[in-house]
């Protein structure tokens, strides 16, 4: 069984990655129609020896296909998902759109795939920040009961689009030629500096993005009661998401234990040799698959605590790959027509 399967924001930072995953993945795929704006039509993007003219995404442009990842933002989420899946496209969907509807099931397929069965036509893929953190919360929950956590994040610029990756070098060749930054993605230059704000502030002081990371967190793991508390935070870096993590669980952490559930996890790897300086770096996690867990101690300041470092591609594990793979769940579980 191959399927016709279309990509929502196909010349975007997410979408480009989609087009390679699919192919290195060797997802069953008939035919391949990349979708984008208005603004892209017509432009072609190729693929090692493959290429495809863009086509705009409008409500027709879904008909006869089988499944498309969406990777728009919310707003053309909104209008065209519930289009496509009138058409009997199953839309996998990774902006903020349908992750919180009670009908649409938010998944990452190493924790939750059995959600995916009740789906209604629309699938939410995570927060980017929200799929590496539970990359390391997700196997130490299993093992000792995820009670709480706080947590500071390190969001790589592209969790803000290519152009934002393009901003960053932009200031930075900019301030080696003594030439004035532009500041047109980030609120603040972004070259040499960190922004405590990540997506808008809400009244209770909490950025959107803070309040996905529990939100998101509870309906994966199906745990109402989770309590967390975030402070995401945009560095430079061009790609891969780094989280510092303090988690209190139900029952008495054991470090040897802890490192085991990680080790056996198929999301992550144990990266964790302080005494040679190995620890998970977002240089060493770009285009990797898994996600790297270090910096594994007995957390002094919590009862059952444990603190530990986790680092992602987030266009990977937190957009594309995690898409895909839902994709691929759908298609194990023989859910696509
Ligand atoms: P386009 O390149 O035509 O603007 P990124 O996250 O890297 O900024 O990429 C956003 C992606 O979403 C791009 O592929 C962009 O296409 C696409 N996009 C933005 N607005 C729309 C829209 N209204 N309809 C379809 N695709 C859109």
């Amino acid at each position: 069984m191959s399927y016709r399967v279309g990509i929502v924001g196909a010349t975007g930072a997410v979408g480009q990655e989609l087009i390679e995953l699919l192919h290195r993945r060797n997802f069953p795929m008939e035919s391949l129609t990349l979708l984008a704006s208005k603004r892209s039509t017509g432009k072609t993007i190729t693929w090692e020896d493959k290429s495809w003219v863009v086509e705009e995404a409008v409500a027709s442009a879904f008909d006869g296909l089988d499944v498309a990842i969406f990777s728009a933002g919310a707003s053309t989420s909104k209008e065209l998902g519930p289009e496509a899946a009138k058409r009997g496209c199953v839309v996998v969907d990774n902006s903020s759109a349908f992750r919180m509807d009670a009908d649409v099931p938010l998944v990452v397929p190493e924790v939750n795939a059995h959600a995916m069965r009740e789906h209604k036509g629309i699938i939410a893929n995570p927060n980017c920040s929200t799929a590496v953190a539970l990359m390391g919360l997700y196997p130490l929950h299993e093992a000792f009961g995820l009670k709480r956590f706080t947590a500071a994040t390190y969001q790589a610029v592209s969790g803000a689009g290519a152009s934002a990756m393009q901003e960053l070098v932009d200031q930075l060749h900019a301030w080696a030629k003594d030439e004035p930054l532009k500041v047109e993605k980030f609120p603040h230059q972004i070259a040499f500096n960190v922004l405590p704000h990540v997506d808008v502030f809400y009244e209770d002081g909490y950025t959107k993005e803070e309040h996905k990371m529990l939100n998101e967190c509870r309906k994966i793991l199906g745990l109402e009661s989770l309590r967390a508390s975030t402070t995401c935070v945009r560095v430079p870096v061009l790609r891969a998401h780094s989280i510092a993590i303090n988690a209190e669980f139900e029952r008495p952490v054991d470090l040897a234990k802890a490192r085991e559930a990680i080790a056996g996890f198929a999301g992550a790897e144990l990266c964790d040799d302080p005494a040679h300086n190995r620890y998970p770096m977002p240089l060493d996690y770009s285009g990797k698959e898994k996600c790297g867990v270090g910096r594994l101690r007995i957390d002094s300041a919590l009862d059952n605590g444990l603190a530990l470092w986790v680092v992602g591609d987030q266009l990977w594990k937190g957009a594309a790959l995690n898409a895909v793979q839902i994709a691929e769940e759908l298609h194990r579980q023989s859910a696509l027509a």
